[in-house]
């Protein structure tokens, strides 16, 4: 069985239950060939980096998701919705849940913020809801929500293949990060739409970013960086690259994009240069944070009360 990577501190008698859901990055992601289900086939390397949304679960007789941010959604087009109810069905529990979201990862940005709240959900009511299920089970579910969920439950870094959901745990060194976002949303589906069979490669590179990252280089990991949906991003948004560029400049040792886009990160030499670069690049338009990565779990639980950090 799967270990289960999902933090959880407190008393297992919570009636409420904070959980931080960490962003990632894609440091690898290739696009291999397009599947007769319309999914594609990649290869991607994925690593949790400490930007977080929190979330606030309680007991409560429906499903309710109440958010102050003003471009997410609180009905079932929410991923934490669905989490919700999609528990809730197979595990045939007649409980509801009022789930309050606060926002800090960008929405659709290609940092897996809906997947990774989709995650928080299923691994909080598996324990406000004492379900006991296994994670390997969690992940059977979660991937019926969307690809990156499973990466969630895990945390750290993995290498995705199949359609992004199929994981091999890679170990890491932590990173420091700089992320770039441009302020504006970008669909998954739209972007996966524009690649064309010119875009497809082997996975090899993934592999080698994979490697770069088990041998804890910085250096190393910024000169292999790759993306194959970034291509049809950049003809769509020309802001793609200027952010990298602005990356660059600013001292970044490599940058790419993140996922299917529209944010891209550079990769730092030191957290205080990391700093440096962030306050540098965001003197522009964009919207940038200085975060490391995670080696450990991705979802952190604490029941309300309890003296756990998060
Ligand atoms: O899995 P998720 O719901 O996040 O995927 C959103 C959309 O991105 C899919 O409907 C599909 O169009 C596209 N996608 C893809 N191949 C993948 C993952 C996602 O084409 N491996």
């Amino acid at each position: 069985m799967l270990a289960c990577r999902v933090l959880a501190k407190g008393s297992g008698t919570a009636h409420r239950l904070v959980v931080n859901a960490a962003a990632k990055v894609n440091l690898a992601l290739e696009v291999l060939s397009r599947r007769a289900d319309g999914y594609h086939e990649i290869a991607t390397v994925m690593q949790a980096v400490d930007l977080s949304d929190r979330l606030t679960l309680e007991d409560a007789p429906t499903i309710e998701v109440r958010t102050s941010a003003a471009d997410v959604p609180t009905d079932e087009r929410n991923l934490a919705y669905r989490a919700a109810a999609a528990l809730r069905d197979a595990a045939k529990v007649e409980r509801g849940v009022r789930i309050t979201l606060d926002k800090r990862i960008p929405v659709a940005a290609g940092l897996g913020g809906g997947s990774t709240d989709a995650a928080a959900v299923l691994a909080g009511l598996n324990r406000l809801w004492r379900l006991h299920w296994p994670s390997a089970r969690l992940e059977d579910l979660a991937v019926g929500l969307g690809m990156d969920v499973p990466f969630f439950l895990r945390g750290g870094a993995a290498l995705g293949t199949g359609r992004g959901e199929q994981l091999t745990p890679i170990r890491s060194a932590v990173l420091a990060l700089v992320l770039v976002n441009p302020r504006f949303p970008v669909s998954t589906a739209e972007t996966y739409g524009r690649v064309t069979p010119a875009m497809f490669s082997d996975g090899r590179r993934a592999r080698t970013v994979a490697g770069a990252l088990a041998s804890r280089g910085a250096g190393r990991v910024a000169a292999c960086l790759y993306n194959g949906l970034e291509i049809a991003a950049r003809e769509a948004y020309p802001q793609i690259a200027q952010m990298e560029a602005a990356l660059i400049a600013a001292g970044a040792l490599g940058a790419m994009m993140s996922g299917s886009g529209p944010t891209v990160f550079g990769v730092a030499r030191s957290w205080e240069q990391a700093r440096q670069i962030r306050a540098r690049v965001a003197r522009g338009r964009w919207e940038c944070w200085a975060v490391r990565t995670l080696r450990g779990p991705a979802i952190r639980i604490r029941a309300e009360g309890s003296r756990g950090t998060l």
